[in-house]
């Protein structure tokens, strides 16, 4: 059986007083953007862990997580509670399949998010491969809150990176919020909203949509993509949706 490694909390943000990010020293064995590792802490003579992705690129040094404190989990509220300094258990080796070497050939590439679910999105998007492969990326983040938009600058600094292929696309759907759009991905899929926002339609020749976070939001953009002629992507089988849902 695989061993934890121990590490060690480097630095934390508190993005909201639900939501956080540890960098962690930890040393893993390589991994492959949009993947993930188990995390784990002691709890009496057992250990409890979760997966979690990997937000930062595989190239850097600190390994990064964003997270939502869940008040009735048994891991995450006792993750947000680890200060700069503290240990951590790491599984050393990384899994999943939303990564790029993945994706077939495609024109546009979509990464649609809820809440923490853009973390693996994030590592993907520091790294050369999507910027050489596509000739357009569209980054989707849906939250309730404006203030739960984390990694701003970061995001900022890949449209100034990438300006001529990158869109970014907020959605807040519990307030009003002038620079985003309202509601939830899959109406605003329907009512063509959000392809309007970035003047690039959805379609099976040209576009593999990635989607991570919310069940719900996978299920409902991936039946609305299905009835459009997208398919889900099998190695065997190669399509357009490729997912990762966190429960
Ligand atoms: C492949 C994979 C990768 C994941 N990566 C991340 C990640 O990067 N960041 C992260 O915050 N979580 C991630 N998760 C979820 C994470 O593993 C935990 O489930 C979560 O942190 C809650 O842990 P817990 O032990 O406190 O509660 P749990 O008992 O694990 O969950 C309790 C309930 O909380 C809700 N919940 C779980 N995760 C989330 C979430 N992320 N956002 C909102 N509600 C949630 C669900 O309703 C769930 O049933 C991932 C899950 C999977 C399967
Ligand atoms: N975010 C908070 O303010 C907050 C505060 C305390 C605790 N929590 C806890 O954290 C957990 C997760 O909260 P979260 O805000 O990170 O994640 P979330 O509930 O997944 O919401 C993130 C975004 O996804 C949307 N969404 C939810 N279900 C969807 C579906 N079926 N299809 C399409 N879009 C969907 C939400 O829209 P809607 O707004 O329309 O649902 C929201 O815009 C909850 O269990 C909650 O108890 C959250």
């Amino acid at each position: 059986m695989t061993q934890w490694l121990q590490g060690r909390v480097a630095e934390r943000i508190d993005w909201t007083p639900d939501l956080c990010s540890l960098k962690v020293e930890a040393a893993i064995a390589p991994f492959r953007a949009g993947q993930f590792v188990k995390l784990g802490l002691a709890s009496g003579d057992d250990t409890v862990g979760r997966p979690y992705s990997l937000v930062n690129a595989p190239q850097e040094a600190l390994l990064e997580f964003y997270f939502s404190i869940v008040p009735e989990g048994p891991l995450s509220p006792r993750l947000a509670h680890l200060a700069v300094g503290d240990t951590l258990l790491v599984m050393p080796q990384a899994s999943g399949f939303l990564v790029l070497d993945e994706v077939p050939p495609a024109s546009h590439l979509w990464l649609i998010s809820t809440g923490t679910g853009i973390g693996p999105f994030l590592s993907i998007l520091k790294t050369a491969e999507p910027w050489q492969r596509f000739q357009r990326v569209v980054l989707v983040h849906a939250v309730r809150q404006a203030t739960e938009l984390s990694y701003r600058h970061t995001i900022a600094a890949l449209a100034d990176e990438h300006r001529q292929k990158f869109s970014y696309v907020p959605f807040v759907s519990r307030e009003q919020a002038d620079f985003a759009l309202a509601g939830r991905i899959p109406e605003a899929l329907k009512d063509g909203r959000l392809e309007q926002r970035v003047n690039l339609p959805i379609d099976a020749k040209q576009s593999h949509v990635m989607l991570c976070g919310n069940p719900g939001m996978v299920a409902d953009v991936t039946a609305l993509l299905k009835a459009r002629g997208l398919a889900k992507h099998k190695r065997r089988e190669p399509g357009q949706i490729s997912a990762e849902t966190y429960w």
